[in-house]
């Protein structure tokens, strides 16, 4: 089975319903010939998950995090359900960006992505070492185990999605060799395979950190890359569609 790739859009903590714009000119340049080659999602901060959905158009609306909860007194959390009750197909759980600042550990991150499924939403489980974990050589060993711990045993290829975003290339421009890349996603695939099976085969696996129109190509080249989790370029639309266009060649 051929896995379609898909390019999604992390807007983190930017964006007003004036920034909606941007979005629509991203539904009009996504033509039948691309939609063919390649799904899109953005998941823009909550406030902003319903305008977009109702704004239509073939790319899909996805969140940023979720509540492992379903209801309760967890002032200011969201839970999963509420996000698919506003349009988002897919969730964030275990971005380095929470687990650093929210202490969101492996366990965690596991019962949020349980949550989003529970909700009947795709789990997008990002994993990723930092600089000092990679210069120690450890960079395999640590995101496997990341793996181990964040995904539940009821993961599917269908379900959930694995984004290997190293937390040294996030935001900084700097990227892995392409050679790093595929070490690193072939490990993820051999993982998946042997815990999960046909259904680890048919996972997607994306890459994210510094990706850009400049490096998406090759980075989107290497064998068990099914796509991107773009996070600051995913900000301007000719720059998102550009990264998505490089699936048209
Ligand atoms: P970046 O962020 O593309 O700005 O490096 C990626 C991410 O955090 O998902």
């Amino acid at each position: 089975m051929t896995i379609k790739p898909l390019v999604a859009g992390n807007w983190k903590m930017n964006g007003l319903r004036s920034t909606l714009a941007e979005f629509t000119d991203m539904s009009m340049r996504f033509s039948d010939q691309l939609a063919n080659a390649v799904d899109l999602m953005i998941c823009p901060p909550a406030p902003l998950i319903y305008s977009m959905r109702c704004i239509g158009g073939q790319i899909m609306v996805g969140a940023q995090d979720c509540h492992a909860n379903e209801t309760g007194a967890h002032t200011g959390d969201v839970a999963a359900e509420m996000l698919v009750d506003s349009g988002a197909r897919a969730i964030i759980v275990g971005h380095s960006e929470r687990r650093a600042d929210h202490g969101e550990e492996n366990g965690t991150v596991r019962a949020k992505a349980e949550a989003a499924n529970r909700a009947g939403a795709v789990a997008i489980v990002c994993v990723g070492e930092t600089r000092e974990e990679r210069e120690s050589g450890d960079a395999v060993t640590v995101v496997m185990s990341q793996l181990e711990g964040s995904l539940s045993t009821e993961t599917t290829a269908e379900n959930t999605i694995i984004a290997y975003e190293p937390v040294w290339a996030i935001g900084t421009g700097l990227t892995p060799t392409v050679a790093d890349v595929s070490e690193m996603h072939t490990a993820i695939r051999g993982f998946l395979s042997q815990r999960f099976a046909g259904e680890g085969e048919n996972m997607r696996l994306l890459y994210g950190g510094s990706v850009k129109p400049g490096n998406a190509a090759e980075l989107m080249a290497v064998e068990n890359v099914n796509g991107a989790l773009v996070g600051g370029a995913s900000l301007k639309c000719a720059d998102f569609m550009e990264i998505a266009e490089t699936y048209l060649q």
